[in-house]
C-alpha cells in the first residue's frame, strides 16, 4: 500500500507512559480497530493508541455494529502479545474501563467477557483483534465508552439496553482525562500480566464481574447453555453449572440473559 492511502490523523502525540507512548488522533474514521491495522507495520507498533472523535462504521463483535456518535470515546490499543495470550488480555481490558467509569462516578460492572454494564445497561464494549503483519503478531484491543453522549443519538434499538456517562452523572467528563485514567490502569493491568501473576488479575477480573453467581443463558457457537455462571478461569473461559452440578467452559459467546 502507498503512504498516500494510509490514514493521515490529525495529530500524533508523544505520551510519557510505559507502555502507550504513541497516540494518535483523528476527527472521523471508519474504525479505530481498522485504521490501526492498516497502520501496524507502517511504522505503527506496540504502544500505539488510536483515537478518534467518531467513526463512521464502528464494529462490535460478531460483526455487530458500534454506534460512534461525536463524544463518545473510541479507542484502540495496539499490543504484540503471542496469539493464545489475545483472549484474556481482551478480557482484562475490561478491568480498566470498569475502574475508569467507576472513578468518574458509575458504578459499573463487568458482564463477561467484555462488555461494561451499568445497572443491566451496557455502557462500553471491547472488541480484541489478532493480526499477522509479516512474521510479527500484534493485537488490537478496541474501547468503545458511551461518555459524554446523549441517549437519544444512539439508534433506537440500542437505547432501551444501552445508557452513556452523560445520562448517569451530572457533570462533565473529559474524554481524554478519561482515556488517560483508563490506560494508566491497562499499562499496569499489562505489566502485571507480563511479569506473571495473571491468576491475580482474573481474580480482579472476578470481581468487577457481578454476574458470577447469577442464574445465565450463554449463546455459543454449540448452542445456549443455560445454568449458574460459576466461575472464569485462567484463560478466561466463563465456567457454566447446570441443574445436574455439571460444569462446562465456555471460552466463546454471549451471555443473553442473566437473572
Ligand atoms: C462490542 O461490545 O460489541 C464491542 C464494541 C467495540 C467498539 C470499539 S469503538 C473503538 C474500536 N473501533 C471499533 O470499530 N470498535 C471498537
Amino acid at each position: 500500500m502507498s503512504d498516500a492511502s494510509l490514514p493521515q490523523p490529525e495529530k500524533s502525540e508523544a505520551r510519557a507512559g510505559p507502555l502507550f507512548r504513541t497516540v494518535l488522533r483523528f476527527d472521523a474514521v471508519d474504525s479505530t480497530n481498522e485504521v490501526a491495522k492498516l497502520l501496524l507495520g507502517q511504522g505503527a507498533d506496540e504502544g500505539t493508541v488510536v483515537v478518534a472523535k467518531r467513526q463512521a462504521t464502528g464494529k462490535g463483535r460478531y460483526g455487530r455494529a458500534w454506534a460512534s456518535p461525536l463524544g463518545g470515546l473510541y479507542v484502540s490499543l495496539v499490543l504484540r502479545p503471542e496469539p493464545r495470550q489475545v483472549p484474556v488480555l481482551g478480557l482484562l481490558a475490561g478491568i480498566p474501563v470498569a475502574k475508569a467509569l467507576r472513578h468518574y462516578g458509575v458504578f459499573a460492572a463487568l458482564k463477561w467477557p467484555n462488555d461494561v454494564v451499568f445497572m443491566g445497561k451496557k455502557i462500553a464494549g471491547i472488541l480484541s483483534e489478532g493480526v499477522y503483519r509479516g512474521d510479527a503478531f500484534y493485537a488490537v484491543i478496541g474501547i468503545g465508552v458511551n461518555t459524554t453522549v446523549d441517549l437519544d443519538r444512539l439508534p433506537e434499538d440500542v437505547r432501551p439496553r444501552a445508557t452513556t456517562l452523560k445520562k448517569e452523572v451530572a457533570e462533565y467528563v473529559d474524554n481524554d482525562d478519561f482515556m488517560e485514567y483508563m490506560l494508566r490502569h491497562f499499562e499496569d493491568i499489562v505489566s502485571r500480566y507480563r511479569t506473571g501473576t495473571g491468576d491475580r488479575l482474573i481474580k480482579d477480573y472476578r470481581g468487577l464481574c457481578t454476574m458470577i453467581g447469577k442464574e445465565v443463558v450463554v449463546g455459543t457457537p454449540q448452542g445456549r447453555l443455560a445454568g449458574r455462571a460459576y466461575d472464569i478461569t485462567a484463560q478466561g473461559a466463563l465456567v457454566v453449572m447446570d441443574k445436574a452440578g455439571k460444569k462446562t467452559e465456555v471460552l466463546d459467546g454471549t451471555v443473553e440473559d442473566v437473572a
